[in-house]
């Protein structure tokens, strides 16, 4: 059987670091690399990802030219979260045919920002037989995929609650930036006014993703403000310093509610000088289950990992656009990815 054929779209921090894993592993040949980056473009793949040796595979603008040149079985799909921005990007891809694996967060459960462009999508991708699936870590896995296999075993549930709780001095330079660590408060809600401090995207995508696998159906879903954590000490990271009264994280939380009471809450709190680093999931229910991953599981390598690990399950889906609730239970590639097809 011939390799899975991979093209690589957005080589940012995500694509990168999937681009060199996917090198190591078996079964798989990268036939191209698109970016819009000008830094990036006309460039070798192997440079751009920081090896020091060229894969003979120049990153281009042109995704058009590279999916008629190079006939992929998959497009690994890493550029942005939104799905009115990813939209044009993978109507384009899914009229070649060739399935495509997306960490778009909105688009893990996309009915829920506009079902239009879902449902647009999900007949694009029936029309020309390409599978659509979009997951990483959370969403994807962590606070839904991993939250619905845990109800397997219970008879009876009448509460969900996710908790990720990350000590950010452990992360990379972007994220600690990303979510505040190091302003002023002041300057913290500034950023959240002008968007450049988002939060966690996705919350609402992983409560409409259980509740969909659950059939569950929601009054509606809360999602809470951004709020900063404020530091009580001094926390000095390898990329931010904090002093005491700045803001060292940001907590979110998000709540589907059933009958005016919360259903499924999720809470993601993420700040430097953590003394804790776990995620939890708590289902009140028969049995009541409690369980809990510490360190909290890596966000970047669990993010990479779905989107590899998955990619032997969406060739073998059905065409249209699914969700994770919809494909067979996903684990690690460890052998030859043919061996799983
Ligand atoms: N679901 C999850 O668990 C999960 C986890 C991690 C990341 N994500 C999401 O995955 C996405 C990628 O993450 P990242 O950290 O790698 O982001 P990033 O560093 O910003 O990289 C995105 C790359 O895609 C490029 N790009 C933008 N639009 C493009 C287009 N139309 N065609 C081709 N390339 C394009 C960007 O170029 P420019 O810089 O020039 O725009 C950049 O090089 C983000 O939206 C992130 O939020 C999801």
């Amino acid at each position: 059987m011939e390799k899975v054929r991979v093209v690589i779209v957005g080589i940012g921090a995500i694509g990168q670091m999937l681009t060199r894993e996917l090198l190591n592993k078996r079964g798989f040949e990268i036939v191209g690399a698109v970016d819009i980056d000008p830094k990036k473009v006309g460039r070798d793949l192997g440079e751009v990802i920081g090896l020091d040796k060229k894969l003979g595979i120049n990153v281009s603008n042109d995704i058009e030219c590279v999916l008629r040149d190079s006939r992929p079985h998959v497009v690994i799909h890493m550029t942005s979260s939104y799905l009115k921005d990813v939209y044009p990007q993978l109507l384009t891809i899914l009229k070649y045919g060739v399935n495509v694996i997306s960490s778009c967060e909105e688009l893990s459960y996309p009915y829920i920002v506009d079902r239009k462009l879902a449902e647009e999508l999900d007949s694009t991708a029936k029309r020309y037989g390409s599978t659509l699936l979009a997951t990483g870590i959370n969403p994807g896995f962590l606070m839904d995929t991993l939250a619905i296999i845990l109800t397997a075993p219970c008879i009876r549930v009448d509460s969900i609650k996710v908790t990720r709780h990350m000590n950010a001095s452990i992360r990379r330079g972007p994220f600690q930036r990303k979510i505040g660590a190091g302003l002023t408060v002041d300057d913290f809600k500034r950023k959240i006014s002008t968007k450049e401090i988002s939060g966690h995207v996705g919350l609402e995508q992983s409560i409409a993703l259980i509740a969909a696998a659950l059939k569950v159906k929601l009054d509606r879903i809360d999602v809470g403000e951004v709020q900063p954590i404020i530091s009580d000490k001094y926390v000095k990271t390898e990329y931010v310093e904090v002093n005491p009264g700045y803001v060292a994280g940001l907590r979110q939380t998000a709540q589907g509610v059933v009958d005016g009471k919360p259903f499924i809450t999720l809470d993601f709190i993420a700040y430097v000088g953590a003394s804790d680093d776990y995620d939890a999931i708590d289902i009140q229910g028969i049995p009541e289950i409690h369980e809990r991953i510490s360190p909290c599981v890596h966000g970047d390598w669990g993010t990479i990992s779905m989107l590899i690990n998955v990619i032997p399950k969406v060739m073998k889906a059905p065409p249209g656009l699914l969700t994770m609730k919809d494909i067979t239970i996903p684990h690690c590639i460890l052998s030859d990815v043919r061996d799983y097809l």
